[in-house]
């Protein structure tokens, strides 16, 4: 979380500063800030709220200079309040911090450093310690003190900091929290991710793990744990800078959705070859390295987890491989079965979430093999794995996941054919009809999207429900619970998601003339069971709108409203049957008046644990 930009070079530091800071704002805005050093030492503006109320403070009370850095923060310790906004200073002022991530051990140092240093603190943030013990331990060396001031740190945190005494330099550390730099002319950046810098330089440092990198304006030096200096790849970025614009459209979720077509057809594109097979980008999983695991284990959070749902099912239908699914953050507190014969899979769009990248680490301790389905490219968790299997949605700004949730699922297809074609756990005549059926997804998606008005129509007569339940069997269960996700997170409507058969296991107990009830019914196969539902749930009262697939007249007929969907194999039907509830999600809203790019409380790339 918290995002981190900083600049160093002839130009004034605070436009391109608050420049980088906007286009991270998806990572937290609940405060920003800014410290650039000058001729008249280090020059501090803070704000609460947006970096919009931190560009009127600096038109009033402007920063001269151009070495600078700046923070937008998502709280973890303290408060969004002016005083835990960030940079952060020593106890002279003269040293200023910025920092994503958390201080594990920082009440420790906070001790320490009130009890045997008489230093007071003026935030109740982890990230002061940092400045404070980086005060402390100045002799003049920004470089050394930050050296000394990090082998006393314990956790996940990317700093950058910057000092009056030495106005030209940044010094930066990573551990665990996203860091990079940008190689410009006459200029150097520093930043928590590409976009920040994306408008000035295309080449970039992907700053490792207990790094520390010296930046002047004409020299980037990056040294390892012992202090030694590293040599480093640049890495050339192609990512196209206006996609990570709005193109015309009112919200980033929405652009997002509409580009979902175009992003399953770049994911598929480069897997199919013209002669009905699946290439795996290099990934070696054959038959022998697939004989030789005897369980898939997936792991993500989030909208990520509810793509690893659907993965199980294609994996285990298509593939006949047992799969165990888990959530990234309980993973590493059990003890998983997870060795040398199982093949991890990890799900993430940022590659930068904490949670998974533990449970990385801790399946690689076990000796698994790790293949990760990420969408950003390079990033922590694609580094870390031995295999990457890119979804190709582009870059995701909307806090909400969209895209790359039904990229994600056509990866985990693809995945589960190809391991089916190789295992011969299918006859050629399904696996042929699998196939054709995942490349008309791009066509019927269209088809959904062209349908939004009717769920415009829908969003406009139950936008002020405050409770609204999801119910689906089998696939539909997974859709459900994405689909109450993104209502929740977007709308604050409390959305509850259940598989359809446990609603008579006690929930049921909630339904009532008050109730809505979405049924999400794309499965042929079990349609009489969630019939069997619908009738449960209306015969207690509650309104019925179901989710089925064009001509599912029976189950229309059972309901009081109907999203329909394109016929399609049930299989697949759950990368369809999402569109429109993203939709859905998206109208209600944007009528109730949210701040659908950056709901409360959120923050695109999970960084803490
Ligand atoms: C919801 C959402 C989150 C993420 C989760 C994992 O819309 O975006 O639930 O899916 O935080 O993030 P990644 O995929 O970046 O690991």
């Amino acid at each position: 979380m918290c995002g981190i930009a900083g600049y160093v070079g002839d130009e004034q530091a605070r436009g391109i500063i608050i420049d980088g800071l906007k286009r991270l704002e998806y990572r937290g805005y609940d405060s920003a800030g800014i410290a650039v050093a000058g001729g008249g030492g280090l020059q501090i503006r803070k704000a609460v709220g947006r970096i919009d109320n931190l560009e009127k403070l600096i038109a009033e009370e402007p920063v001269k200079g151009s070495t600078g850095i700046g923070h937008t923060r998502w709280a973890t310790h303290g408060e969004p309040t002016w005083a835990n906004a960030h940079p952060h200073t020593d106890q002279e002022g003269g040293i200023a911090v910025v920092h994503n991530g958390i201080i594990e051990n920082y009440a420790e140092i906070r001790a320490w450093l009130k009890e045997e240093h008489g230093v007071e603190f003026r935030s109740e943030t982890d990230t002061e310690v940092i400045a404070q013990l980086i005060g402390l331990m100045y002799k003049g060396d920004l470089l050394e003190a930050v050296f000394e001031a990090v082998s006393k740190l314990r956790g996940a945190y990317a700093i950058g900091a910057v000092c009056a005494g030495e106005p030209d330099r940044i010094v930066a550390v990573r551990n665990d929290a996203p860091l990079i730099v940008g190689l410009g002319e006459n200029c150097n950046f520093l930043a928590s991710d590409i976009p920040a810098m994306l408008k000035y330089c295309r080449s970039i440092y992907f700053i490792e793990n207990s790094e520390t990198v010296l930046i002047t304006k004409d020299d980037v030096t990056i040294f390892n744990a012992k202090r030694e200096e590293v040599k480093r790849d640049i890495y050339h970025v192609t990512m196209d800078a206006d996609a990570a614009e709005k193109g015309g459209h009112d919200h980033f979720m929405i652009k997002e959705i509409y580009e979902q077509p175009q992003g399953i057809m770049k994911t598929i594109e480069r897997r199919m070859d013209g002669g009905g097979r699946i290439k795996l980008d290099g990934i070696k999983l054959g038959k022998g390295e697939l004989g030789a695991i005897d369980r898939v284990y997936i792991v993500a959070c989030g909208t990520a987890y509810h793509a690893g749902l659907v993965g199980k099912y294609a994996i285990e239908r298509f593939a006949g491989i047992p799969v165990e699914v888990d959530i990234a953050s309980e993973f590493r507190y059990r003890s998983p079965f997870v060795n040398k014969k199982t093949l991890f899979i990890c799900i993430s769009q940022s590659g930068e979430t904490l949670d998974t990248l533990m449970a990385l680490r801790e399946a690689k301790k076990r000796g698994a093999r790790v293949l990760s389905i990420v969408n950003v490219v390079g990033s922590s968790v694609a580094r870390e794995s031995d295999d990457v299997f890119y979804t190709w949605a582009g870059p995701e700004i909307a806090v909400a996941s969209t895209k790359a949730f039904t990229t994600q699922m056509m990866c985990l297809y693809l995945l589960a054919l190809y391991m089916a074609g190789e295992t011969g756990a299918l006859d050629s005549g399904r696996f042929q009809s699998l196939m054709d059926e995942l490349k008309q997804v791009p066509e019927k998606i269209s088809e959904i999207l062209a349908r939004e008005d009717e769920i415009e129509k829908i969003a406009k007569r139950i936008y002020k429900k405050e409770n609204i339940f999801f119910i689906g069997r089998g696939l539909d269960a997974s859709v459900a619970f994405e689909g109450a996700l993104k209502l929740k997170e977007i709308s604050y409507i409390h959305a509850f998601a259940i598989a359809a058969g446990e609603l008579k296991h006690g929930t049921i107990a909630l339904i009532d003339m008050d109730t809505l009830v979405i049924a999400l019914a794309s499965q042929d196969a079990l349609n009489e069971k969630i019939i069997s539902n619908i009738k449960e749930v209306k015969a207690r009262g509650a309104e019925v709108i179901s989710l089925v697939k064009d001509g599912n007249a029976k189950i229309a007929g059972e309901s009081d409203d109907t999203i329909y969907i394109p016929a399609c194999m049930d299989e697949v039907a759950p990368i369809m049957a999402i569109v429109p509830l993203q939709l859905l999600a998206y109208h209600i809203a944007k009528l109730r008046g949210c701040d659908i790019d950056k709901p409360k409380n959120l923050a695109k790339s999970v960084t803490v644990e």
